[in-house]
């Protein structure tokens, strides 16, 4: 089948927006169907990066159309102004960007309840992006969210806007003791928001199931990653959306009929933004050495990531809640001066040993990681283009990680530039 899911198997920022990108080529259509601007996906334009938040990885590439589906929560205002940078590096935006009428908004006040209730937490902080997901996913829930299609008649807005706002400020101020947001300046600003996006706005669900059924090569961009989805990661250190395979079906109108193959995303270590449970977690020299070689700094909040060692217990867990046959291993290069590399094969919880995921963020803060060693490969991989390129104890890891985890391996990224990738198998 001609669809393919892209998907993050472990905590986030395993490099599924460069993969989506490379994958272009070989697309028609790439489809967001989860998350909002909480995600960061970097990509290199002419070999200068480039991060998306809410744009679709292969808005760059000539020829593709990109989706964002009614699954995605969309701040129109951080939109717009993606929209204008990328126009401002030559990218064209078009007709190649069909934004779902069905999409909640994300609302200058969900930010500001982000921010509010995070305050509030205070030591037990989720460490959200304060980009106004978690708030914008419950007022879906709650029937009290708006819909982006609604920004095309704005005066039918303007009046559900303002009582919306009238709503929010009682808990801004009441509840949270903070000042309350003013509606009409709010306005001014999303008015002419609503002009840009306008024109974008469409009827996706048919399009997409339409396209392949077609035989065209539709692409799912997955945000966030599965320890991150809001019923299958570590609750309550999660994101508000399901960003497992199963978050395409409830967030394009694609039947899971209708999805071929799921292609999980891991990098060669793990790394996590914000609090929450990290087994394999490192805190010593070999995080920091991690953190620089990898640039691991979150592209939306600029925050430093949380470095470690690879988990092939999570990863198990991933692919099975996802389906996944094959996985593309990212960053590998940033292991190249490693003497000796780490894997966690099993956990140990309270004594006892165990390579099952525990099902609660508690649980799996108790665990021990139990590791076997490798030896590094100590040489440049950068420039590999080809399986033969790679160094054999290179690959030797690679092919032991697979085995661990019982999954085949579709191709390795080596670097940030869009071509630094050796491909084992296709993925069309
Ligand atoms: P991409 O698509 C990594 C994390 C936040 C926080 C938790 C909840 O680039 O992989 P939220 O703002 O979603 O309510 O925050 O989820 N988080 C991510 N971590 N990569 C992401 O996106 C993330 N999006 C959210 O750090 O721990
Ligand atoms: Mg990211």
């Amino acid at each position: 089948m001609s669809s393919v899911v892209v998907v993050g198997a472990q905590w986030g920022d395993e490099g599924k927006g460069k993969i989506t990108n490379a994958l272009c080529s070989d697309a028609d259509l790439v489809v967001r169907f989860q998350g909002g601007a909480n995600a960061g996906h970097t990509v290199s334009l002419d070999g200068v990066p480039i991060v998306f938040h809410l744009l679709p990885s292969g808005i760059s590439v000539p020829g593709i159309q990109n989706v964002i589906g009614p699954g995605v929560v969309i701040d129109p205002i951080a939109l717009a102004v993606e929209i204008a940078g990328v126009t401002e590096r030559g990218v064209e935006v078009g007709e190649n960007l069909l934004i779902d009428v069905g999409a909640h908004m994300v609302l200058p006040y969900h930010k500001a309840l982000d921010a509010a209730e995070e305050r509030a937490r205070g030591q037990s902080a989720i460490g959200t992006t304060h980009r106004g997901i978690g708030p914008a996913y419950a007022d879906r829930c709650a029937r009290d969210g708006i819909p982006i299609g609604a920004l095309a008649a704005f005066d039918e807005f303007r009046p559900r806007f303002e009582e919306a706002v009238a709503r929010k400020n009682k808990h801004i101020t009441r509840l949270y003791g903070e000042q309350p947001l003013d509606a009409r300046e709010m306005l001014e600003q999303l008015y002419p928001v609503a002009q840009t996006l306008a024109r974008h706005l469409a009827d996706t669900p048919e399009m997409i199931r339409e396209a392949i059924r077609a035989g065209l090569n539709v692409l799912f961009e997955g945000a966030q990653g599965t320890l991150l989805d809001v019923t299958f990661g570590t609750y309550p250190f999660v994101t508000s959306s399901s960003t497992t395979a199963g978050g395409v079906a409830i967030g394009t109108g694609v039947p899971p009929s209708m999805i071929g193959e799921v292609i999980g995303i891991a990098k060669a270590y793990t790394t996590r933004v914000g609090a929450g449970p990290f087994p394999t977690e490192v805190t010593d020299d070999t995080a920091r050495m991690i953190q620089e070689r990898g640039a691991e700094r979150g592209a939306t909040t600029g925050r430093a990531r949380r470095c470690g060692w690879l988990d092939i217990v999570a990863l198990r867990y991933s692919i099975a809640v996802n389906g996944i046959k094959r996985i593309i291993v990212t960053k590998l290069d940033v292991l190249d001066s490693f003497e000796t590399i780490k894997v966690c094969v099993a956990y140990d919880i309270d004594g006892r040993q165990t390579d099952c995921f525990p099902r609660t963020a508690d649980e799996l803060g108790r665990v021990n990681p139990v590791y076997v060693e490798m030896p590094g490969w100590m040489s440049v991989t950068k420039e590999a283009r080809h399986e033969s390129e790679l160094p054999p104890r290179a690959l030797a890891y690679l092919n032991e990680i697979c085995r661990l985890a019982d999954v085949d391996l579709c191709s390795v990224s080596v670097g940030a530039k869009g071509e630094a990738i050796v491909e084992f198998t296709s993925v069309f």
